[in-house]
């Protein structure tokens, strides 16, 4: 089964409003420049809550095929949650994704498999695909345990989740040691991961529910090795932080396929 590649570039903590509006602009221009076809690589932005409803006026306002979504999600639906976003409220605003369990937020903020699974839940529930992110710290890769630390992330966040949503979800492994450092894992580190998370997915749901999920390689993915990691078979994608600020270069990571050659 033929699944589409699939880039979405984290913001995490940077771009206001303002910044959002012009970041979109360009990228939008550029990739409009090239011709890219969005039907061919999805791409999309996840920027700060804050910057959601301008993302989505501009790209409503131009027709934009690029997508957008937001980086966190409150696991409860409504209530006295100081400083909670909801899906509803997210669903509202056009978002398509949420990334879900992202190692800053496991990291900072105390998220375990558990909280990951019912925000992974509350996201369908409003009609939001979730980019669950899971992936191993550096002394759990020194140890060599990656892959079945990888997969026991993997089975908490999909807890309880039937197949046939199982089947849309989009998976990032993001190995912690990767990001924001510049030490991007090789494109056979990738693999490993990325190919026991579909053997896992087979186990878990069927062979038709592994051939339906992206899977996306996180941490120091730049223009100048996307395409050798794209270039993996159970990799379909890649979130992309630092490198996703400057449109230019998301444009061209967007692009990896114009310079796969
Ligand atoms: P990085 O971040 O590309 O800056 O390493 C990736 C991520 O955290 O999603």
């Amino acid at each position: 089964m033929a699944r589409t590649p699939f880039i979405a570039g984290n913001w995490k903590l940077n771009n206001d409003h303002m910044e959002a509006t012009h970041t979109v602009q360009k990228l939008a221009w550029l990739l409009r420049d090239a011709k890219h076809d969005f039907s061919e690589v999805e791409a999309a932005v996840l920027p700060s809550f804050t910057s959601i409803r301008s993302v989505q006026t501009l790209v409503d306002a131009d027709s934009l095929e690029l997508k957008y979504g937001a980086q966190d999600i409150s696991a409860h639906t409504s209530g006295a949650y100081t400083g909670e976003v909801s899906g509803p409220m997210l669903a509202a605003l056009g978002v398509s994704y949420v990334a879900v369990g992202h190692s800053e937020r496991r990291q900072f903020h105390a998220e375990t498999d558990e909280v990951v699974a019912a925000k992974v839940k509350a996201a369908f529930e409003a009609g939001i695909v979730p980019i669950v992110c899971v992936g191993e710290g550096l002394d759990i890769r020194k140890a060599g345990d990656q892959v079945p630390y990888t997969l026991a992330q993997v089975d908490g966040a999909l807890e309880g989740l039937d197949a046939e949503k199982a089947a849309q979800v989009v998976i990032a492994y993001e190995p912690v040691w990767a990001i924001g450092t510049g030490e991007v894992a090789t494109p056979e580190d990738a693999q490993e991961v990325c190919g026991a998370i579909r053997g896992r997915l087979v186990e878990l749901y069927s062979q038709e529910v592994a051939d339906a999920v992206r899977i996306q390689y996180g941490g120091s993915v730049k223009s100048g090795n996307i395409a050798s990691i794209m270039a993996q078979p159970d990799v379909d994608g890649a979130l992309v932080g630092g490198a996703s600020l400057d449109p230019e270069e998301f444009a061209k990571i967007v692009r990896f396929k114009a310079h796969a050659a």
